[in-house]
Formats: structure tokens, sequence, C-alpha cells
């Protein structure tokens, strides 16, 4: 099956027969045809809920403000809802737009999308990061397990930013020539670009998808600490929040079996369809694989500018996400004092110093990251 796993448990679809007749019957063909073959790995799945539902629990104690809970009502809307607000949304009338929309939409609806499954290695770094008597033996172990992010970790503790004097071969000095921090975020970095961010076909846009994600997460990392968030929470919700667009990126595939289209459609219509529905979509896996509300409800607006009542997350999501698009597209040579006057409208008030300190070890860090793929 590829990357991709299925994962929904089997609902009740009587919702669908009060669509119009158009969603329907996509919905209706959708039902029937069976192209999609169901293969669940629950224990992987399983474990996964397992451990995430432990980080929930220990997310649930921590202080959130009840104003803003009162603002985040997180749900799966209907086909029509969605439909309808993505439709007034758009500012395209491509009909070909909207039959994709339509039909990711029911896929969703009718429990056939194809979602990913979030590594193993992931959800156990994710669930180690909040243990703060965590240690480099446990973080260890989590990585011997896997060959290839071990191998990784290696190349990594050899690259020009962590070099040392000499090449490292061993992975108990390579982990500590990284530190910690650096370590979790490679090693989350790893396992879900090598297990998610991947298509036969669009790799050019994946892999531009995935760079924004990976600079996305390590601003959102280094910003964290200065509007009172985990720097991890702040990395792991960055490193998703696009991970709707892969979702869109893969239904192609189905969509074009389903109208028995010949050839890829080119990435600028997936692009631009992807763009009008990414951030429900992200929000909605998150929501799968059980992921805090305030994490679900930064994904789910990214792109739109935090109000005063939004929490400290979105902002650093929505800063962070912006930040990156600037940098990749100036290729880090951009005009530092707007990115601070920007930083400062969201809350953080940092010297150009300062700045410019914490931007030459993203930098680093970023481009370490991508030299070892
Ligand atoms: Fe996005």
């Amino acid at each position: 099956m590829g990357f991709f796993s299925f994962f929904f448990k089997k609902k009740d679809n009587s919702a669908l027969e009060k669509k119009d007749n158009s969603t329907k019957s996509i919905s209706d063909k959708i039902n029937k045809d069976n192209f999609l073959e169901k293969n669940s790995n629950d224990n992987e799945k399983n474990s996964n809920y397992k451990i995430l539902n432990s980080i929930n629990s220990f997310q649930n104690t921590t202080n959130i403000d009840d104003n803003i809970l009162k603002e985040i009502n997180y749900k799966w809307e209907s086909t029509e809802e969605i439909i309808d607000s993505i439709i007034s949304e758009t500012t395209s009338n491509n009909q070909n737009d909207v039959k994709l929309i339509e039909y990711i939409v029911n896929l969703i609806d009718s429990e056939k999308i194809e979602l990913p499954i979030l590594p193993v290695v992931a959800t156990k770094i994710i669930a180690l990061s909040y243990n703060t008597k965590a240690d480099f033996n446990e973080y260890q172990q989590i990585i011997q397990s896997d060959p290839v992010i071990a191998l990784k970790v290696l190349k990594l503790a050899n690259s020009p930013y962590y070099k040392g004097l000499k090449d490292v071969t061993v992975l108990s000095v390579a982990i500590s020539r990284i530190g910690l921090d650096g370590l979790r975020e490679l090693v989350l970095a790893i396992s879900i670009k090598s297990k998610i961010f991947q298509h036969t076909f669009y790799k050019e846009a994946i892999s531009n998808i995935w760079k924004h994600s990976l600079l996305s997460s390590l601003i959102a990392s280094r910003f964290a600490n200065y509007i009172n968030i985990q720097p991890t929470e702040g990395y792991t919700t960055a490193l998703l929040h696009d991970v709707g667009q892969i979702v869109v990126y893969h239904s192609v595939q189905e969509y074009r079996k389903f109208y028995k289209i010949s050839g890829w459609p080119d990435s600028t219509f997936v692009g631009r369809v992807s763009a009008s529905i990414h951030m429900k979509l992200s929000a909605f896996i998150l929501n799968n694989w059980n992921f805090s509300i305030l994490q679900i409800d930064a994904v789910r607006v990214h792109h739109i500018p935090p109000a005063p009542l939004s929490s400290n997350l979105q902002k650093l999501i929505f800063l962070s996400v912006q930040i990156a698009y600037i940098l990749l597209k100036n290729s880090f040579d951009s005009d530092n004092s707007i990115l601070i006057n920007f930083l400062e409208k969201n809350g953080i008030n940092l010297s150009e110093e300062e700045f410019n300190k914490i931007l030459l070890k993203i930098r680093g860090e970023f481009e370490s990251i991508e030299s070892i793929f």
C-alpha cells in the first residue's frame, strides 16, 4: 500500500443521503467502487493512539486560557458546508478545481480517504519530548531501532554545521554532538519526511512543501520560548501544518482512476485545489492523530492572521509559516528589519543582534538537515 494506510472506523452513512444529486452521485459511486482497498495497520495505529493519548493527558494539565478555548470549535463540517465555504472563498471559477475539491471532500465523508499514519518513531519521540527527565539513552534506543534514522543521525553529526575535528562513526557520540534539542527535531523530521512527504509523480511540489514545513518548524521551535510555547509543541505543529496538502496530492491518483483520466493533471491545478482545502484537511488529520485541540486549531487557520483572542500557538504557527515563505523566497537574504517588525506585531520583541543570532542558527540547522536527504 506504499506510504499510506487507512484507519477509519465505519460510520453511519445516512448523512450522505441529504446531499444534492451531484455530490450524492459521487458519494454513491465512491461507496460502490472498491478501488481503495482497505489496509488498516491496526497495531501501528493503536500504539500511536496510546502514545498520543498520554501526550494529550499531559497537555490537558497545562494552563489554557478559557477564553481561548471558547473560541476554538473544531469539527469536520458536512460535505455541503465545506464545499460551499471553499468555493465561496476560492477565487477560481475553474470547474475542474470544484470537481477535485468535491471528490476529496466526498472521500472523507464516505470514509474512503487515504490518510497518512504518523510514524511510530515520530510518536515515540514526541512522547519522550514531554518527559523532561528523558536522557540520551532513551533517545538512542529509539534511534537504534531504525537503521535509516541512525544513519542519518551520523550523517548530520558529520555535516559542516555540526562537524568537529574528527568524523563520528559511533551513534552515542553523534547524539551528544547534535544535542537533545537538535536530535528530537532531526528524528521527527527524518521519520515524517521518509514516511509521509513522498510522491511518485509530484516530486517537486512535495519537496517544496517539505522544505517549507521543515523551515517553518525550525522557526517555530526557536521562537516558541518567547511566546510561552514549548519548543517541541511549536516544532511538531509547524512540521505537520501542511500535511493536508500531501493528502490532496495523493488523492489525485484515485481521482484519475475514478474519472478515467489518462496522465497526471498538472501540479499547478493540484496546488490550487490544495491551497483552498489543505488547512481544513490538515486539521482533520491532526484530529485523527489525536493531537491537542490547540494544535488542531493552530493548523486549521495557519494562513489567517491571528485575532487578539487567538492562542499563542496559533500566533507562533502563523508567523513561522509567513517567515519561512519569505526566507525561502529570498534565499535567506531578506531585509531583517521587516521580519523583526513582523515578530514584534505578533508579540515577540527582539533586538537585531538577537534576531540575527537566531536566524543564523535556524539557517545552519535547515541547511544541514536538507543536506542529509
Ligand atoms: Fe499552508
